[in-house]
């Protein structure tokens, strides 16, 4: 993928945060690559730790690799009907606080989320629990090197649901000065 264009989105960030949900079902309209240049981006826009940026995403549009992955997570299913998915992994030679890796992937995915939510697409954070069967699945399948730790997956298209948003104050969470 060689274009770089600047996308924009026609939702302000705190509509874009407030509105999000996870959507698991989606149309057959491919997503195309000025969109997904842009999620991208924006995962790479994501603040991380000592600014060493260890992450890396592996694409994936293949419908067959989908199927593969998705087969691997009973929670993962949508995977197989998803148009693209994307597997944050972060380098842990670059980065070897587990908690900073861990977290600097996870604001990663969530750029990306809010990215996909913005671009009117749909999409859903998978978790990838460390050392488990899909953990392997993933470094298996996509011929992942050793030092490179799967965190997330996000499978996304174009919507084909539409979710309430749920009511998400919680006033008895937040603490003024003290607890
Ligand atoms: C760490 C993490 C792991 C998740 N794993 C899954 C998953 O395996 N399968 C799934 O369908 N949703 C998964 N989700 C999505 C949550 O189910 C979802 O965010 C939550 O139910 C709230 O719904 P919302 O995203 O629509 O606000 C995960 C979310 C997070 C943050």
């Amino acid at each position: 993928m060689t274009m770089n264009k600047t996308k924009r989105s026609d939702v302000d960030v705190l509509t874009a945060i407030r509105d999000r949900r996870s959507i698991r079902r989606y149309t057959s309209e491919p997503v195309d690559d000025d969109t997904l240049h842009a999620i991208l981006k924006s995962g790479l826009c994501a603040p991380t730790a000592m600014n060493r940026r260890p992450f890396h995403f592996v694409v994936i549009k293949n419908p067959e690799m989908l199927a593969q992955l998705a087969a691997g997570k009973k929670y993962a299913r949508m995977l197989a009907h998803a148009r693209a998915g994307i597997v944050i992994c972060g380098d842990n030679t670059v980065e070897d606080r587990p908690e900073h890796l861990f977290a600097d992937c996870y604001a990663a995915t969530q750029n990306m989320l809010l990215a996909i939510h913005g671009l009117h697409l749909g999409g859903v954070w998978l978790g990838v629990t460390v050392e488990s069967e899909w953990y392997h699945l993933l470094q298996e399948k996509l011929k992942l090197p050793a030092n490179i730790v799967p965190t997330a997956v996000i499978a996304l298209g174009h919507p084909a649901e539409e979710r309430p948003l749920p009511e998400t104050w919680e006033s008895e969470k937040i603490h003024y000065e003290t607890w």
